[in-house]
């Protein structure tokens, strides 16, 4: 997916700018990596791109549609088409594997199968072929509880290719692992953008993996973009991404 935004604002209880004036444009299949202390609007701009927020001024285009003034069967239409994973996981921890993944084609199923949970055939098959992808086959049947945080996370990211997503949000997805597992997870993701040609905007707080992981970086801080260019940036430039507030 292609995606651009321009001046994009968001403002939280009319005082908080989370995101001031941000303006960038990312190509299909590019993997950018968002770094920036915390607070500097990072994981404002993810909830904005999924349409969770909406934002106060600018244009949020994704493959030609407007995502700022879509609504209703618009904004659903554009939401099918990204996926989200988090540093929490956001699974349903009671449940197994494979049910966590067919949750993911709910909002595509009519108001009765829905409720009467039943997937059918071929959406069981695509959703345990998706755990297999993501090195989880044997797993499907496990309730979520009883995995480990980097299969928890694989399970997440299997839950958002149900939805062969044009582009993958991953908000701080492997803060919450140590650094071998989540390497293997930065490496799972790179492998779905090679293979599957899906765009990936990931924030980040570690920025030796964002270097490694990533096409190119986007620098926030204090909700303005201080840095927008290679992965292989020099130390000085993107410690200063981090240093004090941006100036006004
Ligand atoms: N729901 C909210 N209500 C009020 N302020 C918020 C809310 N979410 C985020 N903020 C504020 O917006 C700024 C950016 O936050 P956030 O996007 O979470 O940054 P990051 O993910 O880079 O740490 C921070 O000052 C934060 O306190
Ligand atoms: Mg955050």
């Amino acid at each position: 997916m292609y995606l651009e935004l321009n001046g994009v604002s968001k403002t939280y209880n009319g005082r908080v700018h989370a995101l001031d004036g941000v303006s960038f444009a990312v190509e299909r299949g590019q993997f950018v990596s968002v770094i920036g202390p915390s607070g500097a609007g990072k994981t404002t701009l993810v909830r904005l791109l999924n349409g969770s927020e909406r934002c106060d001024a600018g244009q949020i285009v994704l493959d030609g549609a407007h995502l700022e003034n879509a609504r209703g069967g618009a904004l659903r239409a554009i939401q099918k088409r990204l996926g989200t994973i988090y540093q929490d996981f956001a699974l349903v921890e009671n449940v197994s594997a494979l049910q966590n993944v067919l949750n993911a084609a709910l909002p595509d199923m009519g108001a009765l199968p829905a409720l009467a949970g039943s997937f059918g055939r071929q959406r069981r098959q695509q959703a345990l072929g998706l755990l297999e992808r993501v090195g989880l086959a044997g797993k499907a049947d496990e309730p979520v509880r009883e995995l480990s945080g980097g299969q928890k996370q694989r399970v997440a990211i299997a839950r958002a290719l149900m939805r062969s997503p044009a582009l993958l949000l991953a908000d701080e997805p492997v803060a919450s692992l140590d650094p071998v597992t989540g390497r293997q997870i930065l490496e799972l993701m790179k492998d779905i953008q090679r293979t599957e040609g899906v765009t990936v905007l990931m924030n980040s707080h570690n920025l030796d993996f964002a270097r490694q992981f990533s096409d190119r970086l986007i620098g926030l801080n204090g909700g303005r973009l201080v840095y927008d260019g290679p992965a292989d940036a020099d130390e000085d430039t993107l410690a200063a991404v981090y240093a004090g507030k941006a100036a006004p």
